[in-house]
């Protein structure tokens, strides 16, 4: 029963719930169990968008037993806004749980002028931290992330930085985002002789971008990290959203994001093919995405941005049918022309 303060009408009181329905997996060889449903603040969270919004989609995110949130640095916009506006939600509602929540950021993309503030100097990634804590109040992070490969900075500077972060106290794990298979074994070599907590890899996999399958995901298993799926719904694109045209409140019907009207025109007649199989599932296509995704148990959660509260349900949903028979593997399949 929810106890109803009036001392703090707005005071936040979660679903006591929260653990029942959420399933958590194993991240890698780790101590760490991520719900399979994460939640990403690239969008959404900036200071173009309704603060009060971002407020009720982390509250029912929580409420969910949704207990990673994933930022970065740059994501906003403006650049650090997400955290900024993250730290405001942490202090109003969630800082009394900050214990059951774990908390990623990232630096490696365009953050500020100048020489120091972009791909992955040790200058660079131990001053990001400094700010995104900062920006969110924190302390600690969870997880820190190196955003992407850097061509230029030797690996071990990178790495090294890292560990510092780590044994400075100002993150628990740290993961790599955006590595190919072999640069990834490579880091995970310098991290395991510096016995450096390097648990995950964020990489971009859905039913539209599978280059994952090729070698990543055996390389991650034989290293015993975890994978974590970004746009896993390939923005939008594989969910009802853009079956009846493009919504100007839509993340392709808006300004500066990184969706394409094009590329939801191109799309459109697959995802209507993909939406009837869905449906022949008795699911959403949203929901027939991400069980596609998570009925690999080498995935340790998908990391779904959401633009309402109800989608953030729609998708938790999807974990009440993660089973594919062969045929509609193979149907997926020659739709998508994947051998
Ligand atoms: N490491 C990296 O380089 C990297 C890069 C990109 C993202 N990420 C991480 O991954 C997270 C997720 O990325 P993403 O936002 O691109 O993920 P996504 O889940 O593929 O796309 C999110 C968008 O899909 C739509 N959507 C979600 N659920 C829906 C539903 N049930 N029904 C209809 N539409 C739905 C919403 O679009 P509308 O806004 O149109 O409603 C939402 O904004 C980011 O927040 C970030 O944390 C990491």
């Amino acid at each position: 029963m929810k106890v109803h303060d009036k001392s703090n009408p707005v005071r936040y009181i979660p679903d006591e719930n929260r653990y029942e329905t959420m399933k958590y997996r194993r991240c890698g060889k780790s101590g760490i169990l991520l719900p399979l449903i994460s939640l990403g603040l690239w969008h959404n969270f900036g200071f173009i968008d309704l603060p009060e919004k971002a407020r009720k989609i982390s509250r029912k995110a929580f409420d969910l037993g949704i207990t990673h949130f994933d930022l970065a640095n740059n994501y906003g916009p403006p650049f650090g806004s997400a955290e900024e506006t993250f730290g405001t939600i942490l202090r109003k509602d969630l800082s009394p749980y900050r214990h059951e929540m774990f908390i990623s950021t990232k630096a490696g993309f365009d953050m500020w002028d100048g020489p120091y503030g972009n791909f992955g100097s040790r200058k660079y990634l131990t001053t990001s931290l400094e700010q995104s804590l900062s920006r969110m109040g924190l302390e600690y992070v969870d997880l820190f992330y190196h955003h992407r490969p850097d061509p230029e900075t030797p690996l071990e500077e990178t790495m090294l930085a890292l560990d510092q972060i780590v044994r400075s106290g100002k993150a628990l794990y740290v993961g790599i985002s955006n590595y190919d298979a072999e640069k990834t074994a490579e880091a995970a070599k310098i991290l395991g002789e510096l016995r450096t907590p390097f648990i995950i890899h964020q990489a971009r996999y859905s039913l539209f971008d599978r280059w994952v399958e090729d070698k990543l995901l055996d390389t991650l298993e034989e290293l015993g990290k975890g994978m974590i799926a970004f746009s896993p719904l390939a923005q939008g694109m594989l969910t009802d959203r853009y079956l009846e045209g493009i919504p100007d409140d839509s993340r392709a019907g808006k300004e500066m994001t990184y969706l394409e009207k094009n590329q939801v025109l191109s799309k459109l007649e697959k995802v209507k093919a993909l939406n009837e199989i869905a449906q022949s599932r008795g699911q959403k296509l949203s929901q027939m995405a991400l069980g596609w995704i998570l009925k690999d148990k080498r995935v340790t959660s998908v990391l779904v941005g959401v633009s309402t509260e109800d989608q953030l349900t729609e998708n938790v949903k999807s974990l009440d049918n993660m089973e594919f028979s062969d045929d509609q593997i193979k149907q997926i399949d020659s739709l998508l022309s994947y051998k």
